[in-house]
C-alpha cells in the first residue's frame, strides 16, 4: 500500500500548489535545518544525534549513501560535500539495488539512509540488512519518529516541516544542507582547515538569503518554462559539482510535467547522447562559475554547433552563440554551489508542469511515500 496524503487536511496558503508552496518555503526550511548547529568559534558544525564522538568518526574510512528517488540524488550531492570536505571516499546509490545485491558490510564504513517521509520501504529495508549484519547506521530524516529514524543509530533530523507535495522540493534542498553540516564537522575532525571552515560556515549563512534572490526570478523562470514545455524531451548535462544537480533536475521534469529527461555527465556527451542533439531535444546546462567552466563552455559550443538549443543555469550569461538562454544564480562556495543551482530547475519543471496542465502536487503513477517493494 502507499501513504495517501490528505492533502485537504493542509493549506496551501494562497500558492496555487503545494510544490509551489514548498518551493517557496526553503530559505525557512534552511534556516531551521541550520539552527543552533553551525558553531562560529572553532568553524565546525554540532550535530547532537549522531552518537557517533570525534574518535569514532575518525576510524570512518569510507560513507556509503542509501535512499530512493530525490533522497538519493541529494545524497550523490551529500557524497561530494563529505569527499571535498572531509577527504573520505563516499558514494551515494538506490536503497533498493543495495539491499538486493548483498551487500558487503564493513565496520569502518559509516553507512547513511536518506528519506524524507522516514517510511519508504526500500530504504528500511537497506538499514536493517546494514544493521543485521552489524554496520553503523545514521538517518537523514525530515519526519521526526518515523520508522527509519527508529531503525537508525542516530542521525540528522531536517527540521523543513511536512512536504505534501508528491516531488521533493524542500526537503531535497535541507538533506543536502544537513550533508553540509555532517561533511564540515567530520572535515574539521579530519583535516580541514579552519579557514576553510570558516568559508563554509560563511556560506551556509549566506544561503537562505541567496534562495531567495533565485525565487526573485520566478516570472522569467516561468516564461521560459512555457517555452521549453513543448519540447520533445529535454537533456540535462553538468560535470561534477554539476551532474547531481543535472539528474534531480531531470527527474523533477519528468516527475511532474512527463517531459521525456535524461541527465547526462557532460564529458559523457561524446560517447552517445549526441547523436540525440536536434533543435526538438534542448538541453539545460549546468555550467558554474568554477575550474570546470571551460571545459562545460567548450561543451555548449559542441551541442550549439548540432543546432541544439541551450538553457544555462550558472553564474554568468554564456556568450550568445554558446546558449540561447541563461538563468543566473547568486555564487555561493564552489562546495554549496550545486545547491543554488537546483533551485531554478524546480521552477522550471514546476511551471512546465503548469503550462502543461498537469496534476501538480499528485502526478500520475507515482506516490509520496511507497512503503512497498
Ligand atoms: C517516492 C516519491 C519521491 C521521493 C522518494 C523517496 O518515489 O515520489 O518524490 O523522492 O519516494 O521518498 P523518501 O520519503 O524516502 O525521501
Amino acid at each position: 500500500s502507499t501513504v495517501d496524503w490528505e492533502i485537504a487536511s493542509y493549506d496551501t496558503a494562497g500558492y496555487e500548489h503545494f510544490l509551489l508552496k514548498e518551493i517557496h518555503e526553503q530559505p525557512a526550511a534552511v534556516e531551521r535545518t541550520l539552527s543552533g548547529r553551525l558553531d562560529e568559534r572553532f568553524a565546525t558544525a554540532h550535530l547532537g544525534g549522531l552518537n557517533l564522538d570525534a574518535r569514532e568518526l575518525r576510524e570512518i574510512r569510507r560513507v556509503k549513501i542509501l535512499g530512493c528517488g530525490s533522497a538519493y540524488y541529494a545524497g550523490e550531492m551529500g557524497a561530494q560535500l563529505i569527499e571535498e570536505l572531509a577527504r573520505i571516499p563516499a558514494h551515494s546509490e538506490p536503497a533498493s539495488e543495495f539491499r538486493y545485491r548483498n551487500p558487503v558490510i564493513e565496520a569502518d564504513t559509516l553507512y547513511v539512509a536518506v528519506s524524507q517521509s522516514g517510511e519508504t520501504y526500500d530504504t528500511l529495508a537497506a538499514v536493517q540488512e546494514i544493521k543485521r549484519k552489524g554496520g553503523r547506521v545514521l538517518g537523514v530524516v525530515n519526519t521526526v519518529g518515523s520508522a527509519i529514524a527508529r531503525e537508525c543509530d542516530g542521525g540528522i533530523y531536517l527540521h523543513a516541516g511536512p512536504e505534501i507535495s508528491v516531488a521533493s522540493t524542500k526537503a531535497f534542498t535541507s538533506t543536502v544542507i544537513a550533508f553540509a553540516l555532517l561533511a564540515l564537522h567530520f572535515g574539521r575532525i579530519n583535516d580541514l582547515s579552519p579557514a576553510d571552515g570558516r568559508r563554509i560556515v560563511a556560506g551556509l549563512k549566506a544561503l537562505p538569503g541567496q534562495i531567495r534572490e533565485v525565487l526573485g526570478q520566478e516570472a522569467e523562470i516561468a516564461k521560459l518554462a512555457a517555452e521549453y514545455a513543448g519540447s520533445a524531451g529535454m537533456m540535462f548535462i553538468g560535470r561534477v559539482r554539476g551532474y547531481p544537480v543535472a539528474r534531480e533536475g531531470a527527474q523533477k521534469l519528468k516527475e511532474i510535467s512527463y517531459v521525456h529527461a535524461e541527465a547526462y555527465p557532460a564529458s559523457e556527451l561524446k560517447h552517445g547522447p549526441l547523436a540525440l542533439i536536434s533543435p526538438e531535444l534542448p538541453t539545460v546546462a549546468l555550467v558554474p562559475d568554477d575550474e570546470l567552466l571551460d571545459k562545460n563552455l567548450t561543451t555548449l559550443g559542441e551541442i550549439k554547433a548540432r543546432s541544439g538549443r541551450v538553457l544555462a543555469i550558472g553564474h554568468r550569461a554564456p556568450e550568445a552563440k554558446l546558449a540561447d538562454h541563461a538563468i543566473l544564480v547568486p555564487k555561493s562556495e564552489p562546495e554549496l554551489d550545486p545547491l543554488l543551482l537546483n533551485i531554478p530547475l524546480q521552477l522550471l519543471a514546476y511551471y512546465a508542469a503548469v503550462a502543461l496542465e498537469r496534476d501538480v502536487d499528485k502526478p500520475r503513477n507515482l506516490a509520496k511515500s511507497v512503503t512497498v517493494e
